[in-house]
């Protein structure tokens, strides 16, 4: 059924359609007629709700800030997600990976060659030199939050320190390649370009997603596409900016025993640090980080 001009517009705001969205919906509509992936309204979060989302960011960056205190060598994976269990539950938050599709625990440790969505364990001892990426995600009313960071244990070697800082300037180029108009392709071009400029490769087949008012919403985000590919960015969409860039081969398996753990082929390291990020009239603002 098609909205009145006159009637309430679709967003909540109590206005009225042409006052509101009607200009925003065409603007979509004439890039969809060129043939462009374009966002869905259910994509386009309210002010309401992306104010209750930083609240659950709070709480995700709480978290993150925490395990950055404490993490040292000798310290083991469990003790990080018992940091983050403990900090989500004083702040009144649930941690959504926990019983996520089976997930075990409350955030995600990935060591070195663990690409992502390490598990984590008393027997995985963090030692000087290792990479570790902490994914974490909170739940509060109902709202998600999602953002990871890199730490390095100790002495870490010029080759893994350029790694986790390559990467980081993906994201942030990325960040900066957010305009509403744009397409997705636009920024993936960016991220990818310059982890291959540095001799590095993005990971495929995982990639970053929409989020907010469940964990992992459309769309699906890739960092291998390029300009003018996949979805129109318009202001509301709220996704993940997660590239996983591998030192060495893209290529990366499953361990078969746990179906979580992903690793890369060769055994060498892979980095990642994911935003969570809003887009606005002028750009992007950083949700949770
Ligand atoms: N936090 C991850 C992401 O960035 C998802 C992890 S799924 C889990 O999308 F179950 F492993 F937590
Ligand atoms: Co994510």
């Amino acid at each position: 059924m098609k909205l009145g001009r006159n009637d309430a517009c679709w967003c909540g705001s109590g206005r009225k359609y042409k006052q509101c969205h009607e200009r925003f919906d065409k603007r979509i509509e004439a890039f969809a007629l060129q043939g462009h992936i374009v966002p869905h309204h259910d994509m386009i979060k309210t002010p309401e709700q992306v104010a209750k989302i930083k609240e659950s960011a709070a709480i995700n960056m709480a978290c993150l800030d925490a395990v950055g205190e404490a993490i040292c060598a000798g310290m083991n994976t469990q003790e990080i997600d018992d940091i983050v269990y403990e900090t989500t539950k004083k702040m009144g938050g649930i941690p959504a990976p926990l019983n996520y599709e089976g997930f075990p625990k409350s955030v995600c440790t990935s060591v070195n060659d663990q690409v992502c969505h390490g598990i984590p364990s008393k027997d995985v001892i963090l030692k000087d030199g290792d990479i570790v990426n902490v994914d974490c995600s909170t739940i509060l009313d109902g709202y998600f939050s999602d953002s990871s960071r890199m730490f390095m244990i100790g002495n870490v070697s010029e080759e893994k320190k350029r790694l986790v800082e390559v990467t980081k300037e993906c994201c942030d180029l990325g960040l900066a390649a957010v305009k509403p108009w744009t397409f997705l392709g636009d920024m993936a071009q960016v991220i990818h370009e310059h982890a291959e400029k540095n001799g590095y490769s993005v990971v495929r087949e995982i990639g970053g997603h929409g989020v907010g008012l469940e964990f992992h919403e459309e769309p699906w985000v890739g960092y291998c596409s390029n300009a003018g590919e996949d979805m129109l960015m318009v202001p509301g969409m709220m996704f993940t900016i997660e590239p996983m860039v591998n030192m060495g081969t893209a290529q990366i398996f499953t361990d078969k025993e746990n179906n979580w753990e992903v690793y890369t082929m060769d055994g060498m390291p892979s980095a990642q640090w994911e935003y969570q990020i809003l887009v606005t009239e002028e750009g992007a603002e950083v949700i949770s980080y």
